[in-house]
């Protein structure tokens, strides 16, 4: 979809919630709206688009012919020096860009408060509400060329583990595991990483967010590996576990049950019915294995420019999938001093229910203790 199609259907929402114009911060909106991807900086940088389509950027001198790369014609481009600063500049915005007395959608997570104050300064009378669920509504749906990118992160990102299982051995450390990781992302053709690979291990493993640390892994580890790649600006999250050796019975056992789930989650995927009952579904294997009470996050959240975006896998999200929705399936469950074990697909909602997008193998991947 060309970004002047994404332009047309923001006016006609903006439009529609009464907005007379929205701002954006560099970013995945920012990149989604007007395909630029701009240096995030203290220089205060902004894209504004009315709701009649007009198009304004504000940016420090130094950046302007950035604005070359922009895939539409027709704009306007507001610049101050760093000697300048802003100020005067965003008076002219304000001014030509008619914003006074004015509604302006703002990303209420990610513009700073500096600039939220700045932009209230230059347009007097002006009304700030947020516009996230606004353009998340919009970004929601990807369409084919979005999901070529994300098929593409997801090879990356595979390709990536697939070379570092391949070199694990036990006594390398998380941390060198996860550095290993890191540079085979960018080998394959990452861009820069949405996230940093989590490598974590035996205890360890036992917190869904846990950082790789300088414990050597060991036998009777399970080893716990999330990892994404970007390309295109879209991202892509897997998570697979590698067993160490010879691992007790219990960790078997969360691993299919784990496994089942990631199953059952994935096969209740299907446009129309409510986000909540694939969270249901995981968790009812879990439940049902008695291991409920482990299993203490979400079943997945929205993948797409950003990591984690709507729609949110969560119990109490009654909102419809819909097709060409794009979210993680990643149950877990988590044994305190013990150990962990969570698989991570990423899939797409079709016409008549879902195609899980991550191939990698998802069985308990093993390696030598010794
Ligand atoms: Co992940
Ligand atoms: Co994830």
């Amino acid at each position: 979809m060309t970004t002047g199609i994404r332009i047309d259907r923001l006016c006609r929402e903006m439009k529609k919630r009464g907005m007379a114009a929205v701002a954006m911060v560099p970013g995945p909106n920012f990149f989604y709206f007007t395909g630029l991807t701009l240096h995030r900086s203290e220089r205060l940088t902004l894209a504004l688009i009315r709701v009649d389509g007009r198009i304004a950027f504000f940016l420090p001198a130094l950046e302007r012919t950035q604005t070359e790369n922009a895939p539409h014609k027709r704009f306007e481009v507001f610049t101050y020096s760093d000697s300048e600063g802003p100020d005067q500049a965003l008076l002219k915005l304000a001014g030509k860009m008619d914003l006074q007395n004015r509604v302006l959608g703002i990303e209420f997570r990610g513009m700073w408060v500096g600039e939220e104050r700045a932009l209230q300064q230059a347009a007097g009378g002006i009304s700030i509400t947020p516009a996230d669920e606004l353009f998340m509504d919009l970004r929601m749906i990807k369409d084919d060329d979005e999901l070529t990118a994300m098929r593409q992160a997801i090879r990356i990102a595979e390709a990536a583990l697939s070379d570092t299982v391949g070199e694990m051995a036990a006594g390398q450390t998380e941390r060198e595991i996860a550095t290993r990781l890191q540079v085979a992302l960018t080998r394959h053709g990452s861009d820069p990483l949405p996230f940093l690979p989590i490598v974590v291990a035996g205890p360890n493993a036992a917190s869904p967010h846990a950082l790789p640390g300088d414990r050597p892994i060991r036998a009777g580890d399970i080893v716990t590996i999330d990892c994404g790649a970007s390309w295109g600006g879209y991202a892509s999250d897997i998570t697979r576990n590698v067993a160490v050796g010879e691992i007790t019975e219990e960790l078997e056992h969360i691993h299919s049950i784990v496994w089942q789930a990631n199953g059952a989650g994935r096969a209740a995927v299907r446009p129309g019915i409510p986000a909540e009952d694939v969270d249901a579904a995981t968790r009812a294997v879990i439940e049902e294995a008695g291991y409920g009470a482990y299993f203490t996050h979400r079943t997945g959240h929205g993948l797409g420019l950003d990591i984690h975006e709507p729609p949110y896998v969560v119990g109490g999200n009654r909102a419809p999938l819909r097709a060409g929705m794009t979210f993680t399936i990643e149950p877990g469950i988590y044994l305190p001093g013990l150990g962990g074990v969570r698989i991570e697909d990423d899939v797409v909602v079709t016409a008549d229910g879902t195609e899980t997008l991550t191939k990698f193998p998802r069985k308990l991947l093993r390696i030598a203790a010794s």
